[in-house]
């Protein structure tokens, strides 16, 4: 285990419900990462877009749209969140119109690519605030936005448990069929990229997942000196 690289990179990808939030949260909580988390972009988006009355199906509509948006970043304690114009969005996001539309926005290259570039400067706003690395998640984060991140996480849990978790929000979500949208998809789709670390919740805690993920995040950042 060599040296602890300079900003440390963490990727955590996986379908809807699989913890992705909940443990990139509680990583950040413990170490000097901030957490970005890029499903909030993709929702925050089509929020917009819904308000403007834009559809996925209009494509010079979405470009132009995205073109008129002014994205930014605040970073509260240890999370970053997208302002569009200035303004954070809310719970607007979690709605059920936002969560039935979204897997439609982020089929779409053009606003996957302007993500792309909002993603990758969020390593800039994490070493301006003075953090030691970045924990982000998403679909396509060890994939496609930082595919050479120092460790890549791709969480697994089986649908009708994801389900199940969502449900206990009181969250009106078709879990599954997202996850259809998302796996089949041409651009950046849903999958485990070869080389990432696979860890299957189903039958895991919460703590118990983030135990497993901090204890490698904790090497990288404290590398144990080699013996004299
Ligand atoms: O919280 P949940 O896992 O249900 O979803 P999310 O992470 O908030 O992401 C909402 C949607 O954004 C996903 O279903 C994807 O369509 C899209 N997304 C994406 O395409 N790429 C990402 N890196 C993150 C989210
Ligand atoms: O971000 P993502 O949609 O992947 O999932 P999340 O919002 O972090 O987790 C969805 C719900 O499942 C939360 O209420 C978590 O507390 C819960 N959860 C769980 O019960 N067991 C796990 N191993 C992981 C998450």
């Amino acid at each position: 285990m060599g040296t602890s690289p300079s900003f440390l990179l963490v990727a955590i990808d996986g379908g809807a419900a699989s913890g992705k939030s909940s443990t990139a949260r509680a990583l950040a909580a413990r170490f000097p990462l901030l957490h970005v988390d890029t499903g909030a972009h993709y929702r925050a988006i089509t929020a917009e877009m819904l308000r403007k009355g834009v559809t996925p199906g209009d494509l010079s509509g979405v470009e132009s749209a995205l073109a008129g948006l002014r994205l930014g970043t605040r970073v509260t304690g240890s999370a970053a969140q997208m302002e569009i114009g200035g303004r954070i969005q809310g719970d607007e996001i979690r709605a059920p119109d936002v969560n039935a539309a979204v897997s439609h926005f982020a089929a779409l290259p053009a606003v996957r690519t302007a993500l792309l570039h909002y993603q990758r400067g969020q390593v800039e706003v994490a070493k301006s605030h003075g953090f030691k690395g970045l924990v982000m998640e998403g679909r396509d984060i060890g994939s496609v936005i930082f595919p050479a991140a120092d460790l890549r996480f791709f969480l697994h849990a089986d649908p009708v448990e994801r389900a199940r978790r969502r449900a206990q929000e009181g969250q009106l979500d078709s879990v599954a069929e997202r996850d259809r949208l998302d796996s089949s998809r041409k651009t950046a789709p849903l999958t485990c990229p070869p080389g990432a670390i696979d860890i299957d919740s189903t039958h895991l805690t919460l703590d118990q997942v983030v135990d497993r993920v901090a204890t490698l995040v904790a090497v990288r950042l404290n590398p144990v000196p080699p013996a004299p």
